[in-house]
C-alpha cells in the first residue's frame, strides 16, 4: 500500500494516527536539528518534519532529498508548533520514522508553484510539469466539473448522447480542413470534422428528437487566444422546436453551469437583434458589461467644413466617463492605438468635456462650442468626459469604434472578469457578400434556414437582406455559441446551394446524402453548439482558452511538447500514395 491518506486531507482531529503519504517533494528546509519537507500531490500539501534527535540518519536523508522526487513515507501525526492557517492540513505534520524514494528526479526547468519561474514556450515543452501546478490543474477540474454538469442537465433534459465520426467529409463551418490520407482508398481523403453539423441533423432525420454531444472539432484557421486548431463544443440538435425552445433550453444550461461554480443566479438573458448589436458596438459580439454605446455623429459633424469628416461615410463616436482630464500624451497614445495596422484608422479626433461647461477639441478650428456639445449630447455624455470620434467606411469603421471602445472599456477597468453578462445576439444575416470570392458565403453554414417571412428573397436580388433564424450566445464580448434552425427541405436546401456558388452536380457529390435524408420524413429541427474550451474559460474568469486545455497547441498550430506536426517516412508517403517525388525516368 503506497498510502493511507492524500497530502490534503489530514487535520488536528488525526492526531496520534500513525500514515502512510506518498507525493512529491515541493521543497525541503532545514532549521537547527530539524529538517522540514512539503510533501505534495493532487490533493495539496503536507509537511513532513524529520529531527536530528530521533533519526540522524533519515533526517540525513531527507536533507539530500531534490524537488520532485516522488516519495513514500510513514509516520506519526502530530501538532504543529507554528501553525499555517492558509493551509488545510497546516495545524497539522507527520513526524517521519520512514522514508523510501520511489522516484528520483532531475531538477525541474521551471518552479513548480503558483507563482512560477518558467515562461510559456518552457511550460508547453514540459506541460507535464506544468500541469503539476494548482493553478493549471484546478482550470481542468474546472472543466471537468462543468462537463459533469452539462451532462446532468441535458440528461434531465431528456437528451441523449451520440458519438458522430471523426473520418468524415467536408463539413463547410467557414474554416478549412484537416484532411486524413486513406491508404485503402488510394488519392481520397477523410476530412476531420469542423462540427457534427450533418451527422446531428441526420440524427434527426432518424427520430432522436434531441441529441447532445461534448465533441472534438477540427479547424484549419488563424490561431488567437480563443481560438485552437482542435476544440471542444457542446454540440445539440432538436426537433419540432422553434427558436424560442432553444434559446430557453440553452440559457438554462448556462445559468445551471454558472450557478454551479459560482452560486450566481443569473436574471433573463437580454437579446438584441444583429443590427442593432453592430450599430451600438460595432462587434456581433458586444461586451455589455458596461455602456459607453457608439453615436453616430453623421448629422451634427459633416458638411460643417471639416474635409475629413466629410470625405468618409460614417462618423461614429463614444463618450469615455471621466476622461477628460487626459493628457496630452494619453491622446497621442489612443491615437497611435487607433493607426495601428490592427485597426487601420487614420486618425482619431477628440472633445474633452470639460466640468466647467466648456469644450476643448482637436477640430476647434471647425466646430464650435454648441457643436462640441450637441456632439456630447448624441454620445451621452456628461461634463468630464473625453469624446473619441472616428471616420471611415462603414464596417471598417463600425468595427474600429468598437475595438476602441473595448480598449477604453479595459482601461477603465470596466471588463471584470468575475461579472457575467450574457446576451443572445438574434437576427443574423442569412448570407456575407465576400470580396475576394465575389460571392455570398452562408453566415453560419449553409443549412442555416432564413427567416420565413423574408424566404421569397433567395430568389430576388435581395439576398443581403435576408435575414435568418440563427442566434449566437455572448458571454462578456466573446462568442460562446452559435446556432440556428435548419432548412429541412430539400428544395429550399437546393436553391440555398445555387445561391452560395454550388452547381447542382457539386451539391449533390458534397451533400447529397443530406438532401436524400430530406426526402425520407425531416421534421423541423433546430440546435446549437457552444465552444466548450471558451466557457470554461470565461467561468473561470479568463479569455485565453488554452490553460482550459490539457495539451493545447501554440499560436503556430504546433504541439511543442510532442513536436508535432512532423514529416513522416517516406515509406509511410508511398503507402499513402503521397509521394511527390518526381518518379524515376524509366530510361534513366
Ligand atoms: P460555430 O461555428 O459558431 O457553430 O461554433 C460553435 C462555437 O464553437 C466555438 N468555436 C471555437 N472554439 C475554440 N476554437 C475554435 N477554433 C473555435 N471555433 C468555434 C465558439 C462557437 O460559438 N455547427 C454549428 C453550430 C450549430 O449551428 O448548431 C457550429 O459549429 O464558441
Amino acid at each position: 500500500m503506497f498510502r493511507t491518506h492524500t497530502c490534503g486531507e489530514l487535520r488536528i482531529d488525526d492526531l496520534g494516527k500513525k500514515v502512510k503519504l506518498s507525493g512529491w517533494v515541493q521543497r525541503t528546509r532545514k532549521l537547527g536539528g530539524m529538517v522540514f519537507l512539503d510533501l505534495r500531490d493532487r490533493y495539496g500539501i503536507t509537511q513532513l518534519a524529520f529531527s536530528d534527535e530521533i533519526n540522524e540518519s533519515l533526517c540525513n536523508q531527507a536533507q539530500k532529498l531534490g524537488r520532485e522526487f516522488v516519495i513514500q513515507v510513514e509516520g506519526e501525526v502530530i501538532e504543529r508548533s507554528s501553525k499555517n492557517e492558509q493551509m488545510n492540513t497546516g495545524e497539522i505534520e507527520i513526524q517521519v520514522s520512514a522514508l523510501e524514494v520511489l522516484n528520483a528526479a532531475k531538477t525541474p526547468p521551471f518552479t513548480i508553484e503558483d507563482e512560477t519561474d518558467g515562461g510559456e514556450d518552457l511550460r508547453m515543452k514540459y506541460r507535464y510539469l506544468d500541469l503539476r501546478r494548482n493553478l493549471v490543474r484546478n482550470k481542468l477540474a474546472l472543466r471537468h466539473r462543468l462537463g459533469l454538469e452539462t451532462r446532468k442537465y441535458l440528461d434531465a433534459q431528456g437528451f441523449l448522447e451520440v458519438e458522430t465520426p471523426y473520418l468524415i467529409k467536408s463539413t463547410p463551418e467557414g474554416a478549412r480542413d484537416f484532411v486524413v490520407p486513406s491508404r485503402m482508398n488510394p488519392g481520397q481523403f477523410y476530412a476531420l470534422p469542423q462540427s457534427p453539423q450533418t451527422f446531428k441533423q441526420l440524427l434527426m432525420v432518424s427520430g432522436f428528437d434531441r441529441y447532445y454531444q461534448i465533441v472534438k472539432c477540427f479547424r484549419d484557421e488563424d490561431l488567437r487566444a480563443d481560438r485552437q486548431p482542435e476544440f471542444t463544443q457542446i454540440d445539440c440538435e432538436m426537433s419540432f422546436v422553434d427558436q424560442e425552445d432553444i434559446l430557453q433550453v440553452f440559457e438554462g444550461l448556462t445559468k445551471h453551469l454558472i450557478h454551479s461554480e459560482h452560486g450566481v443566479e443569473l436574471v433573463d438573458f437580454p437579446r438584441m437583434p444583429y443590427d442593432e448589436a453592430m450599430a451600438k458596438y460595432g462587434s456581433d459580439k458586444p461586451d455589455i458589461r458596461f455602456g459607453m454605446e457608439i453615436g453616430n455623429l453623421n448629422e451634427l459633424a459633416q458638411n460643417k467644413g471639416f474635409k475629413v469628416f466629410d470625405d468618409q461615410e460614417i462618423v461614429l463616436g463614444i463618450a469615455v466617463p471621466g476622461k477628460a482630464s487626459s493628457s496630452r500624451k494619453e491622446i497621442d497614445k489612443l491615437t497611435d492605438w487607433v493607426k495601428r495596422p490592427q485597426i487601420g484608422m487614420r486618425g482619431l479626433v477628440y472633445v474633452k468635456c470639460n466640468e466647467d461647461g466648456s469644450f476643448k477639441s482637436s477640430v476647434d478650428k471647425f466646430f464650435d462650442q454648441e457643436s462640441l456639445k450637441a456632439w456630447m449630447t448624441a454620445l451621452g455624455g456628461k461634463p468630464g468626459d473625453l469624446l473619441l470620434v472616428l471616420s471611415g467606411d462603414e464596417s471598417h469603421c463600425l468595427k474600429a469604434t468598437g475595438a476602441l471602445r473595448l480598449e477604453m472599456g479595459e482601461q477603465l477597468g470596466l471588463r471584470d472578469p468575475k461579472t457575467f453578462a450574457p446576451l443572445w445576439v438574434t437576427d443574423f444575416p442569412l448570407l456575407e457578400w465576400d470580396e475576394e470570392s465575389q460571392r455570398y458565403h452562408a453566415m453560419h453554414h449553409p443549412f442555416t434556414a432564413p427567416k420565413p417571412e423574408d424566404l421569397h428573397k433567395l430568389d430576388s436580388d435581395e439576398l443581403a437582406d435576408i435575414k435568418a433564424n440563427a442566434y449566437d450566445l455572448v458571454l462578456n464580448g466573446s462568442e460562446i455559441g452559435g446556432g440556428s434552425i435548419r432548412i429541412h427541405n430539400k428544395e429550399i436546401q437546393a436553391k440555398m446551394f445555387r445561391v452560395l456558388g454550388f452547381t447542382d452536380e457539386e451539391a449533390k457529390a458534397q451533400f447529397g446524402f443530406l438532401m436524400s435524408a430530406f426526402e425520407y420524413g425531416a421534421p423541423p429541427h433546430g440546435g446549437i453548439a457552444f465552444g466548450f474550451d471558451r466557457l470554461a474559460a470565461l467561468i473561470g474568469g479568463s479569455e485565453t482558452i488554452r490553460d482550459y486545455i490539457a495539451f493545447p497547441k501554440n499560436n503556430a498550430g504546433r504541439d511543442v511538447m510532442i513536436d508535432a506536426p512532423a514529416e513522416i517516412d517516406q515509406e509511410q508517403l508511398t503507402e499513402l500514395f503521397l509521394d511527390l517525388r518526381p518518379r524515376p525516368d524509366k530510361n534513366d
